[in-house]
């Protein structure tokens, strides 16, 4: 048993393993069977940037919100396979912004195939996720939809706060967490809820379960930060010192700047310029030694606790709420 295991057990044994392994045997070979729709050109395309995994954590959420609000989880699935799609689009994309070259274990669509096939391949899941969505337009389906819409455009609002704030020599505190909730906490605050809206929930339960997702999503970002500069990339299958490399400001920058260390400048890291691996390893020692580190892993926990709290504001179903916290505790205590 890994560690995240173990402590992401619950008094009822939920794990946050079990329900993700459960979502996974309901969601891939869904998710496989969707991209036939693709042309013969960008399937194998996208085969290959699926063929490395992923958590499926946003297809969970969907199905999980689903039996929260007192349906099946089955009722949740097409919103499931529609917020993998965004997902794995927002991805494919993301690694053409960043340059990254692995993901997942495996190399980047950009990198294996070229940017333009990786540009397609990300805009036909983007579409499909609206196409399979409105393939029977009811009432749930294209309230589910807008949701989607519009936390799909709040997500790339975020990317392009992310890319703006290279060319910066500082973002507030603020700012950082702003651009994160729209990067990465839209997507998981539409996932937690798109089930409940797909099942007919009513307003207040919606509101609830997308504020849990809205927190996580903050967690989820913050934890993901802490990897990209200590995580294994053996075990994240992702590379490690980019963001500081391309002097990202992430949260961690934020908050040691929030403490007075400016850490590109105290690094000698020029505006505009990559990082050398000499400037990285000082970053990473200053990002310890003035409490960044220890004060982002705070932050997730502190939204942790509020995610957790929105899900006591309604009555949901008692074993969904249960596994919607294992995933949380998963979510800060993850090494991938
Ligand atoms: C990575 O998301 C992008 C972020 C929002 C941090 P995940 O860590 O959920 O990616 P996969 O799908 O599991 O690979
Ligand atoms: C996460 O971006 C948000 C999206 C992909 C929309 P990051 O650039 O922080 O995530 P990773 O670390 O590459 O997965
Ligand atoms: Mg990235
Ligand atoms: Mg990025």
């Amino acid at each position: 048993m890994t560690l995240a295991d173990s402590l992401s057990r619950r008094d009822n044994g939920t794990t946050a393993l079990d329900t993700l392994a459960r979502a996974k045997s309901l969601v891939e070979p869904a998710l496989e069977e969707i991209t036939l729709r693709l042309s013969p050109e960008l399937r194998p395309v996208v085969l290959h940037h699926l063929s490395g995994g992923g958590k499926l954590v946003r297809a969970t959420l969907a199905l999980i919100s689903a039996k929260a609000a007192g349906a099946e989880e089955e009722t949740g699935l097409v919103g499931a396979l529609a917020m993998e799609l965004v997902h794995n689009f927002s991805l494919i994309h993301d690694d053409i912004i960043d340059g990254d070259v692995e993901r997942r274990h495996v190399p980047t669509v950009w990198a294996k195939f070229g940017v333009g096939p990786a540009l397609i391949a990300g805009d036909g899941l983007l579409t499909l996720a609206f196409q399979l969505l409105l393939d029977e337009p009811t009432t749930e389906r294209v309230k589910a939809t807008r949701l989607l819409a519009d936390a799909t455009q709040a997500m790339i609002v975020g990317q392009g706060e992310d890319i703006n704030s290279e060319h910066r020599s500082s973002l507030t505190l603020e700012e950082c967490l702003r651009m994160e909730a729209g990067k990465t906490g839209a997507l998981l605050a539409c996932a937690s809820s798109i089930g409940a809206v797909l099942a007919g929930a009513d307003e207040t339960s919606v509101t609830a379960l997308s504020d849990y997702g809205q927190h996580l999503g903050l967690a989820f970002q913050a934890v993901d930060d802490i990897l990209g500069v200590w995580g294994d990339p053996q075990v994240t299958g992702k590379p490690v010192g980019n963001d500081l490399r391309l002097r990202k400001k992430t949260l961690l920058i934020s908050v040691a700047n929030s403490k007075g260390f400016d850490v590109f400048a105290e690094t000698g890291s020029a505006l505009d310029q990559e990082m050398s691996d000499a400037q990285v390893a000082a970053a990473m020692e200053l990002l310890d030694d003035c409490g960044a580190r220890y004060e982002t892993l705070e932050m997730a926990e502190t939204n942790l606790n509020a995610a957790l709290a929105a899900l006591q504001r309604v009555p949901l179903d008692p074993g969904a709420v249960s596994e919607l916290s294992a995933i949380a505790h998963y979510v800060i205590e993850r090494d991938k």
